[in-house]
């Protein structure tokens, strides 16, 4: 019998592929998954150090793998990611119990360190690289439906609030012929949507290709199967890439470009280098070349110095811009980046009210947009059963909108078509009407 790993993830979504990395090199080592920590022999957290509370969950969580170890004192502890970079020395010497600290450029030591800490020895492992992007390394997929492929690590871009340069590294990108091997291996597996990621794809650049090269060759590689892409930073929003995504069905409509605030006065202090009219003017040209293309959005709220001027041109941005959905977050200080030498200075109450005044105007535009689609027939792919109930299953639009059905003899990886007849904010209802492709054999 293998020996057996367990893996919490937490953040964004480069994290949860990276742990697909990190399951691979660990089998390749003879370890196998289990779902529970009380069967672990080594027990990994993928941890996110992007805003305070998320960290704070961590360490909670922290606790409890603490509490295992009390019981089962073989069992190995390791802290990846983020944190690993971020606090690695305080996690050292607060934390005891965890064996191993390893950030997202070392997980290749994975094995090695584990081995050496069952000989008692703490390990650490958080040099950041110029160059290490798991080219060779066939991530360990879980399910069979939607595959994340990383295609550039780290970020140079330095948004002041921004903790991912000193976390994650330089920006460095996968060459194009790596991802396309990538592509088609999952299209033959049966796998029915990519999304390639980045902290920024946009910038995406092999010393041959753009990132609208790479989508584009990476749309032809299978038509059955949807191309997505996150995350997009304004600045690097090219004609040419607009271009390529109106020219390819299968590329989703659905681009998420984070704003971050609606103040030109912020903008500047947050390093984003766009105004908020220059990035109107960006969305205007995509709702006009991309036919029903949805978009998303990041708001941080209560950045220092913000006022309520400030805050009041972020609402009226929202108004204009007019997303099917936003992320939104209060300001939390990081160390190392730039913004922690400005004053915090925006009252927590005065965060939680403006937080809620955004989400509350952003609800009503998201429904707005949900409601046009009632009377219309979507492509929907289904991913399974409805969380809400067992008769339903739920799935997504090309434009990534979540939509409820009863269920009716459609499998896992159909593509069907559903006509909606009511919407909420956040989900669209309705019944299937007919099936659009043949379904596809799913391979785990
Ligand atoms: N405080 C609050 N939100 C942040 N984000 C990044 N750093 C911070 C921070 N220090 C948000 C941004 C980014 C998203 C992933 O997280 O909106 O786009
Ligand atoms: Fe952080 Fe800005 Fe890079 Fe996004 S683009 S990861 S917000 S530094």
């Amino acid at each position: 019998m293998g020996r057996k790993m367990y893996i919490e993830t937490y953040g964004c979504q480069m994290n949860m592929a990276d742990t697909e990395i990190v399951l691979s090199i660990m089998h390749d080592a003879g370890f196998d998954r289990t779902d529970f920590l009380s069967s672990a022999d080594v027990a990994l957290i993928n941890t996110c150090a992007v805003r305070e509370n998320a960290e704070q969950r961590i360490i909670g969580r922290l606790g409890d793998f603490n509490h295992y170890k009390k019981s089962n004192p073989n069992v190995v502890i390791g802290v990846l990611g983020c944190m690993a970079e971020r606090v690695r020395r305080d996690l050292m010497e607060s934390e005891d119990f965890v064996d191993l600290i390893v950030g997202p450029d070392e997980y290749r030591k994975l094995p090695t360190l584990i081995e050496a800490a069952r000989d008692g020895e703490r390990g650490i492992a958080v040099r950041l690289s110029r160059i290490e992007n798991y080219d060779d390394i066939i991530p360990l997929r879980t399910q069979g439906l939607s595959a994340w492929i990383p295609i550039v690590r780290g970020c140079d871009k330095f948004c002041t609030y921004c903790v991912v340069p000193f976390t994650r590294g330089r920006e460095r990108s996968r060459s194009q012929a790596n991802v396309l091997q990538e592509v088609k291996e999952v299209a033959q597996r049966g796998f029915k949507e990519v999304t390639l990621l980045g902290q920024n794809v946009n910038s995406y650049w092999d010393d041959t290709n753009d990132f609208p090269d790479l989508l584009a060759a990476v749309a032809d590689v299978d038509q059955s199967l949807r191309i997505r892409f996150m995350t997009s930073h304004p600045q690097d929003m090219s004609d040419k890439l607009i271009a390529t995504i109106a020219s390819r069905s299968n590329i989703c409509s659905y681009i998420h470009l984070p704003v971050q605030s609606g103040s030109d006065r912020i903008l500047e202090l947050m390093n984003r280098t766009y105004t908020a009219d220059h990035y109107l003017n960006l969305v205007r040209k995509i709702k006009e070349t991309i036919s029903e293309i949805s978009l998303s959005t990041d708001i941080i709220t209560g950045f220092p110095t913000e006022t309520e001027d400030d805050h009041k041109q972020t609402l009226g941005l929202l108004q204009a811009a007019e997303y099917d959905g936003a992320y939104t977050f209060k300001y939390s200080p990081r160390e190392n980046t730039k913004a922690w030498s400005m004053i915090d200075d925006v009252p927590e109450e005065v965060k939680n009210r403006r937080l809620s005044e955004i989400i509350d105007i952003q609800r009503n535009i998201s429904l707005y947009r949900n409601r046009t689609l009632v009377g219309q027939t979507v492509e929907v792919l289904v991913e399974g059963p409805s969380k809400k109930s067992a008769a339903d299953f739920c799935g997504r639009t090309d434009s990534n909108k979540m939509v409820v059905f009863p269920r009716n003899g459609d499998a896992v990886g159909d593509y069907i078509g559903v006509r909606i007849e009511r919407a909420n904010s956040a989900t669209l209802f309705g019944t299937q009407e007919h099936a659009f492709h043949q379904p596809h054999a799913i391979i785990p």
